[in-house]
């Protein structure tokens, strides 16, 4: 049986606990080591399963990489393939980061299309369309992109609708473009930004990265460099839920604040007092947190990645909240769970209705995917007796010791193999 989380719930969390390095800020950077054949040395690397797959397929496209604690050397000096296989795609779509960096540097790549996943369809009609602009032959051939070009040419860019890895790889192919591309409509991310400072330093001339316009003038070859990846807010979000869901008093150090606005926004609505330093948060929940309603949307509004972990909150706060998820067609697979739990919670379409109740009782669930484990974990710590969180694969992908973090902050969670 798959390794699972036993959760003791009802102790408020207590203490000072540091935010890893971001999950979706590694890919793309890990990625981008494919322009270059000189070597990257990034610092803040999380160790997560993700990034395991992510430097596994860099591998195969002929990285040489080594990892020592969260600092990761990696140099492509020859590109050997220009193959992403679905073995490796299906289970990280992520993985389609490996195409524009393959366009530019190599001219050719076959990367599977990614499938479906717990959380929706995630097509990648919008990277397509942004490499054919800039000259790339693509097609389609027994499930894989097939995808060549001579050198890109920069390109006038409009996605029909927000996307991270889109954004991040048009913006990698651009970076060895013949001339100056243009991303109108682009994800204006932190992780996009931190992206675009990584490829400034290795010689590209990129301006407007973390606004919805990024401009690109292309050159001819870019260098090694040295980086440090952003705090993963998602994680320090995760964390500062789990202190006010068990009207704890936790600090989250190694974060940017200025990442996780639109939810600290949100706690304040619900009533959590929490004060912001430089570089850390500290949530102070003295009582039960009080309903307010949640819209998902692109950064700087209110992140899909927390979705899950905020309904854990409103499901147990006093009043009724409708959660809108306008980014993802299926991100309700917690529902159930938390359901299952206790929770008052119906669905209609994109909207949750949330009927708040006095407490989680304590039960086994199942994780589906990587931020619905998060929001179940979250539930158990605050529910009455134990929890059990089956699957925690999806938990490893994304969150690095999350069950050591919580137990430093006094939470009764053990992780059963
Ligand atoms: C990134 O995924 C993140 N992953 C996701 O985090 C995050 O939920 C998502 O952005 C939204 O913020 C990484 O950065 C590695 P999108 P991405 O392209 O880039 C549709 C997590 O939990 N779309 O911004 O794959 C798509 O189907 C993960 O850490 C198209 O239709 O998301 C989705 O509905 C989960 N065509 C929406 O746009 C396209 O070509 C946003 O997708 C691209 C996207």
């Amino acid at each position: 049986m798959p390794a699972r989380l036993e959760i003791e719930g009802g102790v408020p969390l207590r203490g000072t606990v540091a935010a890893s390095g971001a999950k979706n800020a590694a890919l793309p950077v890990l990625a981008a080591a494919l322009l270059t054949s000189e070597p990257l040395g990034l610092a803040n690397v999380p160790a997560l399963n993700d990034v395991r797959t992510m430097l596994a397929l860099l591998d195969r496209l002929g990285a040489r990489a080594t990892r020592d604690e969260s600092r990761v050397q990696i140099q492509v000096e020859h590109v050997k393939s220009d193959r992403a296989p679905y073995e490796l795609v299906s289970t990280m779509r992520a993985s389609v980061l490996v195409l524009g960096p393959l366009l530019a540097r190599h001219g050719s790549a076959r990367v599977a299309l990614p499938g479906g996943c717990a959380i929706g369809v995630r097509p990648i009609d919008q990277h397509l369309k942004g490499f054919a602009r800039m000259g790339a032959e693509i097609s389609i051939e027994n499930g894989d992109v097939v995808a060549r070009a001579g050198r890109l040419k920069g390109a006038k860019i409009s996605t029909d609708l927000v996307t991270v890895t889109g954004t991040e790889n048009l913006m990698m192919a651009a970076a060895l473009a013949e001339g100056t591309t243009v991303i109108e409509n682009a994800a204006r991310e932190p992780e996009v930004a931190d992206l675009a400072d990584l490829l400034n330093a290795m010689g590209a001339r990129i301006r407007g990265a973390g606004t919805a316009r990024i401009e690109i003038e292309g050159v001819t070859e870019l260098g090694g460099t040295n980086h440090r990846i952003i705090p993963d807010r998602v994680e320090a979000g995760t964390l500062l839920v789990a202190a006010a869901i068990t009207q704890g008093d936790v600090t989250v150090t190694d974060v940017v604040p200025d990442h996780l606005w639109a939810v600290l926004a949100k706690l304040e609505e619900c009533g959590v007092p929490h004060e912001v330093g430089a570089s850390w948060i500290r949530v102070r929940a003295a009582e039960r947190p009080r309903a307010a309603d949640v819209i998902t949307s692109p950064f700087p509004g209110f992140p899909t990645d927390m979705q899950a972990q905020i309904m854990a909150l409103l499901g147990v706060a006093d009043g009724h909240a409708r959660v809108t998820e306008t980014i993802f067609e299926n991100r309700f697979m917690h529902v159930a769970e938390l359901v299952r739990m206790g929770a008052c919670i119906e669905t209609e379409g994109s909207t949750a209705i949330v009927r708040g109740v006095d407490a989680y009782q304590g039960s086994p669930v199942m994780a589906s995917d990587l931020r619905a484990s998060a929001a179940l974990v979250v539930a158990g710590l605050a529910a009455r007796g134990t929890t059990e969180v089956a699957r925690v694969y999806h938990l490893d992908r994304g969150y690095e010791r999350l069950e050591t973090k919580l137990a430093a902050l006094g939470a009764r969670i053990r992780r059963i193999e």
